[in-house]
């Protein structure tokens, strides 16, 4: 017989009865623990009425570690107002840490893969290099064979994101160098006529706005930076001028939200680098005039190869305007003044990888099997909220984002972790690799310490579920060390 703390999250929501349960604190619960590791509620004091758990409240007992103190109740259902929400945390929180004063013993259940790197990301699940046996290995990418191969790259590209907005007279291109090559080979393209502003909030962000003044030397740079953590202020930015951003900030774990505030009748053009959010986040596709990303992160692809979307206002720019720097021939949008339309039809700039290719058409067919985009928005969406549980069950755990879901990535989930310095926190990635539990899950280089976990569409759910109690017992066994 185990006993325990139900543990509430602010997101979900009781009846009003369960509230009301909460609020007296003295909500214990008797389980017993199966074998499999499925805790069955027993007895609760005071006791819960069946219609508060019954299947119209949705409610859900679980743990994967049956010999962990402490368990997990989740309810579903209407979100409960803020106030509630705010009543409901602080004396809640009190109550976990009682719990949390036993130190956790060590899980049973390891992630079945513990790969939860930000990029390259983890392959789709079932992925072996079998899948490869088609590739058109050892042929021109000119010849027929090989120019399909690329076209259905890009098609198959197009049909997912088609089906939830991108305009159908926007351009799919396969460009060299991976995103970078491709956000890089745009603003070389794109930029000068007009001011620039660049909204940047991460690593990635900051490297294209030394792009714009040390390299491009462009005079009318206008600087939206905000820390690691946190979103510029979208309602400030001029869109009259060009702009850049990141979509997805895949150091600071923060995401532009799909309303962010960008006008139809813009006269500048919009230029996002959205790699870790295209196939796991729904963007404002119609107001974005430049999308890139990369084959390695959300389709768990590969290196090598980035993607170019351009909007007919792109290439209208295009064909309008002549920069007064040198292009690399790896750049070139354009021959003799005219926009070059076969880049997106598959007649890539130099030699692309055949390998790669393939691989990329496995995680396309893999990406349709799980219900396309929106299917990978909504794998992304259920890793983070495993996530989101832990942290609101989780005293000594934050998210770098704060506490605003909007801006919260569902790809690059980067977590503070309150009682630790760098030092414990780095203890503790070092103790879960050791046990192969999880690998490249410290933060960016740059980033405040803390980590920083792959939750894009190619992760299982059932792995950031078993890794969860793995965290809570590396967290105590370092704090116990200290
Ligand atoms: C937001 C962002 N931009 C650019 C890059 C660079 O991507 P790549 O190495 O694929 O060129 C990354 C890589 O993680 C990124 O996260």
């Amino acid at each position: 017989m185990l006993r325990g703390v139900v543990k509430w999250f602010s997101q979900v929501v009781p009846s009003p009865a369960l509230a009301r349960l909460s609020l007296s604190l003295s909500l214990l619960v008797e389980a017993e623990a199966e074998a499999a590791g499925v805790v069955h509620l027993v007895a609760l004091e005071p006791p819960l009425q069946p219609h508060d758990v019954g299947p119209s409240s949705g409610a859900l007992v679980h743990d994967r570690a049956p010999s962990s103190p402490s368990f997990t109740m989740v309810f579903t259902g209407a979100h409960l107002g803020s106030k509630v929400t705010r009543a409901l945390r602080a004396p809640l929180r009190r109550l976990s840490t009682a719990v949390a004063d036993a130190p956790t013993p060590k899980p049973a259940v390891k992630p079945e893969c513990p790969q939860f790197s930000s990029g390259p990301c983890t392959k789709r699940p079932g992925y072996t290099p079998m899948a490869l046996a088609d590739a058109a290995l050892g042929r021109s990418h000119r010849a027929k064979v090989g120019k399909a191969k690329l076209g259905a790259a890009i098609t198959q590209t197009k049909e997912l994101i088609e089906a939830v907005g991108l305009p159908k007279d926007y351009h799919v291109g396969i460009v060299p160098a991976s995103d970078t090559g491709a956000f890089e080979m745009a603003m070389w393209s794109l930029l000068g006529p007009k001011p620039v502003t660049c909204v940047h909030f991460e690593s990635f962000g900051g490297d294209w706005y030394t792009d714009l003044t040390k390299q491009l030397k462009l005079e009318n740079v206008t600087n939206m930076q905000a820390d690691y953590g946190v979103l510029p202020d979208l309602s400030k930015v001029d869109w009259d001028q060009d702009v850049v951003f990141t979509y997805n900030g895949t150091t600071a774990g923060v995401r532009c939200p799909v309303d962010m505030p960008i006008p139809a009748d813009r006269k500048g053009l919009t230029l996002c680098d959205a790699t870790s959010a295209v196939f796991a986040q729904h963007m404002p596709w119609d107001k974005l005039d430049v999308v890139t990303f990369s084959w390695q992160k959300c389709l768990g692809g590969e290196g090598a190869h980035g993607m170019l979307i351009l909007s007919p206002r792109a290439v209208e720019r295009l064909e309008s305007y002549t920069p007064p720097w040198p292009m690399p021939k790896i750049f070139r949008l354009t021959k003799k003044g005219k926009f070059s339309a076969g880049i997106f039809k598959g007649e890539t700039i130099n030699t692309p990888s055949m390998l790669a290719t393939e691989d990329y058409l496995d995680a396309l067919g893999w990406a349709k099997s799980v219900g396309g985009y929106e299917g990978l928005v909504g794998r992304a969406d259920a890793n983070l909220a495993v996530l989101e549980r832990f942290v609101a069950s989780t005293e000594w755990l934050g998210f770098l984002s704060g506490d605003d879901p909007k801006v919260r990535s569902n790809t690059s989930v980067c977590l503070t972790v309150a009682d630790l310095d760098a030092d414990g926190v780095k203890k503790m990635a070092a103790l879960l690799e050791a046990e192969g539990v999880a690998v490249d899950i410290g933060a960016y280089r740059s980033a405040p310490p803390g980590f920083r976990i792959w939750c894009g569409p190619t992760v299982e759910s059932a792995d950031l579920e078993a890794l969860v109690p793995w965290m809570r017992w590396a967290h105590d066994e370092v704090k116990a060390s200290l």
